[in-house]
């Protein structure tokens, strides 16, 4: 299936997985919406004629991808993996959830005295951009092992020293017996554009992200 009439349609990519909801759960607020959205769906491409509105769900490191490339005028994804891949995309709004941090951790029964002990050591990562320039500012050489998920692994069967990865509820360290040592950036879930879209699409997407604005200062202001 080819998709047509591009101009006509605004198209947002949404990233399966943690994301997911909460993206189409606020967009929906503002009359976003398609029937049959959900990540659980077969069809990746979900429309909405009467609002000429198209959805596209992805995994959520190739948000940016069909982003930069204009494949999608907007996309929902978190700072981390903008951060990691380093796409030439705007950023519109942040949208306050999928809050976490990326930090370095490693096996509490075998944590050295000083971060710089770890130097020449080898790093499981999803995040092997962030975890380089991280390394790098503390003067550290390291050996990245870039893993696609089950980060915590890496350590526990000798794969790694360390890792470096998101902590949501700090949960999935707690249960694998690892430390936080270093903090490394905050993430939340951010709301971007394709450039050329930005200026070809301008009315509707600084309409939408001013609704979408409003919304979560609302949010915001009540749950204070
Ligand atoms: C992320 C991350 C950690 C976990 C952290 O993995 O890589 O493993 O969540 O969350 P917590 O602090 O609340 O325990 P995700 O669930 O996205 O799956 P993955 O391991 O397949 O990447």
């Amino acid at each position: 299936m080819q998709l047509n009439n591009n101009k006509e349609y605004l198209t947002i990519a949404l990233p399966k997985g943690k994301l997911f909801s909460l993206s189409a759960d606020l967009l929906a607020k503002v009359g976003y919406t398609a029937e049959g959205l959900t990540d659980k769906s077969r069809k990746l491409v979900i429309t909405n004629e009467e609002k000429k509105l198209r959805f596209i769900i992805t995994k959520t490191a190739d948000v940016p991808t069909y982003v930069e490339y204009g494949a999608a005028d907007l996309g929902v994804i978190g700072k981390d993996v903008l951060a990691e891949n380093g796409m030439d995309v705007y950023e519109l709004l942040d949208l306050g959830f999928g809050r976490c941090h990326v930090m370095m951790a490693v096996p509490k029964a075998e944590r050295r005295p000083q971060l710089t002990d770890y130097a020449q050591t080898r790093v499981a990562t999803k995040f092997p951009h962030i975890a380089e320039q991280f390394f790098s500012a503390h003067g550290m050489q390291m050996e990245y092992i870039k893993l696609n998920g089950s980060i915590e692994l890496g350590p526990i069967v000798g794969l790694s020293e360390s890792i470096v990865d998101i902590v949501e509820t700090g949960t999935t360290l707690k249960e694998n017996d690892l430390e936080e040592i270093a903090y490394i950036m905050d993430a939340t879930a951010r709301l971007v554009a394709n450039r050329v879209s930005f200026k070809l699409k301008f009315e509707r997407i600084h309409k939408l992200t001013e609704e979408l604005r409003k919304v979560l200062a609302l949010e915001k202001g009540a749950a204070q």
